[in-house]
């Protein structure tokens, strides 16, 4: 074959998050995907507070501009080569849930989603962008290929599960012009539960609770067969963390960070001021994957057979450990560059510093390479 006919495609995943802004370059090759190139804007205040107890967001707290210009001056100063895109959406700006239908054939249920799901989405369907998916069951054959199996006669007895996605069109368009003003081509928006998936569960077919613990929230997710069956956002931030820390020890911003990043879980139990802090703050965790667990194991009568954690508060020191012992189940931290090819040099700076800062945008990168 032509030696440069070879297909290299490139893609940039682009995670705006509360706190940072991360950009990841990926290629790929013949059968490989390689790290192309990456970049970070972090510690920053890109969203509002959270408002009143619940996850209702405040919004950008700087313009749709700022964050273009942002955008372009890290993939400018990074040299990064591609301008085709892939932006999340944050959990708290999308709506996923799971219904329930009867097997109807593919025909019928282009009809029946939308018109069941005006009862599970609390806008107009006229104002969001819909998608859904069929979930496997136990006898996946008839859950993921309802063409084949589907008679054109409702089978009352046969239910399908399927996940919906709203996404409001105005959120879309938002993107839609950061993206356009960065001078992007946005090949593709998705909510952030999707990139994490890809990123991090691998082949996994089995039950996976992922966490994202972010700045503003944390987001559990639970997957079962690579399908997400549950995803939602949780009032439990960084940014709680270290403002209670400051509160409770007096210290400024600063020097909260310090002491969270430093100590963690782990030295809170030997710390009493710091173990006031941060233990109501993972017993709400703890109480919050019980909740989950208990929500999917009615569900679909199954149990979760490992949780992943990412986001930068899963690297709070000791947290997979203690949540492990705490649930008796096996906690890690997971790695997005699973499956992707990088430089050797950089091992330590990737693996062991920022694997779970990326985890989301290596997953964006990643769609449809
Ligand atoms: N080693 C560490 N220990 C504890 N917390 C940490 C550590 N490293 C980073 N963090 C915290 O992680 C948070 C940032 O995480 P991340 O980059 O995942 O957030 P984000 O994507 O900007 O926010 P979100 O996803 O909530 O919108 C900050 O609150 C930061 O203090
Ligand atoms: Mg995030």
């Amino acid at each position: 074959m032509w030696p440069f006919s070879r297909k290299v495609r490139r893609q940039l995943g682009i995670d705006v998050g509360t706190s940072s802004i991360k950009i990841v370059e990926l290629e790929k090759e013949d059968n490989y995907i390689k790290l192309a190139n990456y970049g970070l804007i972090e510690d920053s205040d890109f969203f509002g507070e959270i408002t009143n107890g619940s996850s209702v967001p405040s919004g950008l707290k700087i313009s749709e501009g700022d964050v273009s210009a942002l955008i372009k001056q890290l993939i400018d100063k990074s040299k990064m080569k591609t301008d085709t895109a892939v932006m999340s959406i944050p959990i708290f700006s999308s709506f996923l849930t799971v219904m329930e239908l009867p097997n109807l054939n593919k025909k019928e249920l282009e009809n029946a989603v939308p018109f069941e799901a005006r009862s599970y989405i609390p806008v107009p369907l006229s104002e969001v962008v819909l998608d859904w998916m069929i979930l496997p069951h136990e006898e996946s054959s008839i859950a993921l290929k309802p063409e084949e199996t589907a008679t054109g006669v409702i089978n009352r007895a046969e239910k399908i599960t399927v996940l919906l996605i709203a996404v409001p069109k105005e959120v879309v368009s938002k993107y839609q012009r950061i993206a356009l003003g960065a001078g992007l081509k946005l090949s593709s928006l998705e909510s952030e539960s999707f990139s994490l998936a890809r990123s991090l569960s691998g082949n996994d077919q089995g039950s996976i609770l992922l966490i994202d613990m972010g700045a503003r929230s944390s987001n559990l997710t639970v997957l079962y067969k690579g399908f997400i069956f549950m995803s939602h956002s949780a009032d439990l931030s960084g940014k709680e963390i270290t403002k209670v820390i400051g509160h409770s020890l007096n210290v400024d911003t600063k020097r909260a960070e310090e002491l969270k990043k430093g100590s963690g879980v782990a030295m809170a139990a030997s710390d009493k001021g710091l173990a006031q802090v941060i233990g109501p703050f993972v017993d709400r965790l703890v109480n919050e994957i019980e909740r989950v667990e208990s929500i999917f194991n009615k569900k679909e009568n199954k149990k979760i057979d490992k949780i992943i954690l990412t986001g930068g508060t899963a690297n709070m020191p000791g947290m997979a450990e203690y949540l492990s012992k705490k649930l008796g189940v096996v906690v890690t931290i997971g790695n997005p560059f699973g499956r992707i090819k990088y430089e050797p040099i950089l091992e330590q700076t990737l693996r062991r510093d920022l694997g779970s800062n990326l985890s989301v945008s290596i997953g964006l990168a990643m769609r449809g390479l």
